[in-house]
């Protein structure tokens, strides 16, 4: 495996390889980035990894400054997995200027749920993703990337840049891991004590249960939204949302589409300083 750490050392590494399947990642990696790298491996010739903690997408008040940095540890489990090329750039490789060209997302997909609780977000995204694919991809003609569904609005935003630049990647959606008892695999975990990470678990449960009763019709949505975010809150979560939406659009459902569609359940909130998403599709 090669670890570089330049756009120019990363395009000689790649050169006469064939098509990348490519992870980006922000390194402290678990199970879940495991999953991804296992379940790109197959789709390309040469299998990337990035690592690269994206300062763009975090607010002023988030956790980038403290968010782990554990290259060498990240190396050995890509390593162990036959991961061919880790990519792990410097803040002055990938942004040696500031970055005054940035990508700005459809409103309608990017400013609603994590947009809206996170403003700029998906912009930071959008423009280090780009980034990332530039460097990866523009000397292969293309390939794959696979990106984890638990972040799902990530994924679609991602999958629709990519349709309307016209770039000739493939965006493949991975399936969440989850710990026992439920709680979707994510670096944040790490920051949660023992009785967190069990009280962590009521997350996964609260939109199981929304799933379990949305399409009855029994009662409108919004009241069985707003009763399941208290029921978490009543647990000692602070809920920034808690919601059903259609797969496609991340738009609430009318009644119809509420009896039929593809739907998925998303919810974001905080235990303690953590704050943590999660997403069922049903
Ligand atoms: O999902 C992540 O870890 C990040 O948002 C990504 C896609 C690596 C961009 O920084």
């Amino acid at each position: 495996m090669q670890v570089v750490h330049s756009i120019a050392q990363l395009r000689t590494a790649l050169d006469g390889r064939g098509r990348p399947a490519f992870v980006p990642t922000m390194g402290n990696l678990h199970a879940g980035h495991i999953a991804l790298v296992r379940q790109a491996k197959p789709l390309g010739d040469v299998q990337v990894s990035s690592i690269f903690v994206n300062r763009l997408q975090f607010l002023p008040n988030e956790d980038f400054d403290s968010y782990p940095r554990t290259l060498q540890d990240d190396c050995a489990k890509l390593e162990a997995e036959g991961c061919d090329i880790v990519f792990a750039p410097k803040e002055s490789e990938l942004y040696p200027q500031p970055q005054t060209f940035k990508i700005q997302p459809d409103p309608a997909l990017a400013d609603i749920l994590e947009g809206q609780f996170r403003p700029g977000f998906f912009t930071g995204v959008c423009t280090v993703v780009m980034k990332l694919f530039s460097a990866v991809f523009a000397s292969t003609g293309g390939g794959v990337a696979v990106f984890g569904k638990k972040d799902y609005q990530q994924r679609l935003v991602i999958e629709r840049m990519v349709q309307q630049f016209a770039l000739p990647i493939e965006i493949v959606g991975a399936e969440i891991a989850r710990a026992e008892g439920g709680l979707a695999l994510s670096s944040r975990n790490s920051y949660l004590s023992s009785a967190e990470l069990e009280q962590a678990q009521a997350l996964s449960g609260a939109l199981q249960s929304l799933t379990q009763v949305a399409r009855q019709g029994e009662q409108p949505l919004e009241v069985l939204e707003a009763q399941t975010r208290q029921a978490l809150n009543a647990l000692g979560w602070q809920t920034d949302y808690l919601t059903v939406r259609l797969r496609d659009s991340l738009q609430s459902p009318n009644a119809e589409e509420l009896a039929s569609a593809p739907l998925v359940a998303l919810g974001a909130a905080r235990l303690g300083n953590t704050r943590l998403i999660d997403n069922l599709e049903f």
